[in-house]
């Protein structure tokens, strides 16, 4: 009968250490599970956080290269491509021509990576009702110079001496060399039914809704008003420039210049 009861002890103590050492080995692994999520959390935030970090800086390099390596970038197939700075302080090598070419009216021609772009944004202006035209698109450097003399002496035929026409004309007209028509990524939209590159071009429907939506499409009104500090060219409200969806969000959004934009 004792020796039973003896048994019986030893047999719950047996029970009694191996429910304990269960317990024991489950507890561990609750711990063990409840730190390694802990680590995995931890983890997965430094990396969002690198990657992030990653994001700017590759950024911050694609903005610098736009500003100081353009005809490369231009000529790249990498994202940045359609950020690349063109103005006086940026010249785009005299010998650089787009890859690709589609005329997308008769006698103007843009950049092939554009071409998309831009026709949906017309056809979606001509679909609003709207009526206007590309009145010019690239322009290589030999055109540029035709362009520029041409304007120069139409100052020199107002009276201007030749040092002031030359500083009047690149207020309007990029200096050969320095313009972005080069690229093959600006355009010059005007509306049909006002057809004069002045101020009041910007009042008309097709301006007012080409300023509210080209970001859509990548595009940015390039020399807006107010911003001839920056830009170094005056109010032209009809001198439109692909960016990019990205980058023309954020410069619309924030009523930035493209200058001020590579800057940030
Ligand atoms: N009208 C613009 C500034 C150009 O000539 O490129
Ligand atoms: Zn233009």
């Amino acid at each position: 009968m004792r020796k039973m009861k003896v048994q019986k002890i030893k047999q719950l103590f047996l029970v009694g250490v191996v429910i304990g050492a269960l317990a024991g080995v489950l507890f561990t692994a609750l711990i063990a599970n409840v730190i390694i999520s802990k680590n995995e959390a931890k983890h997965k935030k430094e990396n969002t956080s690198l990657t992030e970090k990653n994001e700017a800086l590759s950024l911050q390099v694609s903005k610098n290269e736009a500003a100081h390596n353009n005809a490369a970038v231009l000529a790249g197939n990498d994202d940045g491509w359609a950020l690349a700075l063109v103005n006086e302080e940026h010249p785009l090598d005299t010998s650089y021509a787009p890859a690709g070419l589609v005329e997308i009216e008769s006698e103007r021609s843009v950049d092939t990576r554009i071409a998309e772009a831009l026709q949906k944004m017309l056809d979606d202006g001509a679909a609003a009702g709207l009526s206007m035209y590309v009145t010019s698109a690239y322009r290589d450097y030999e055109y540029q110079r035709t362009v520029f003399n041409a304007t120069m002496n139409d100052w020199i035929s107002q009276g201007y001496k030749p040092l002031d026409a030359y500083d009047e004309t690149k207020k309007s007209v990029a200096v050969p060399g320095t313009s972005e028509h080069a690229t093959g990524l600006a355009v010059d939209i005007i509306s049909s039914a006002y057809s004069a590159l002045d101020d009041r071009q910007g009042d008309t429907e097709e301006q007012k809704w080409l300023m509210e939506h080209c970001w859509e499409y990548g595009f940015i009104l390039r020399y807006p008003q107010d911003k001839a500090e920056v830009t170094g060219i005056i109010y032209e409200p009809w001198h439109y420039r692909y960016v990019g969806t990205e980058a023309a969000k954020e410069i619309h959004e924030q009523g930035l210049t493209l200058e001020e934009y590579l800057q940030q």
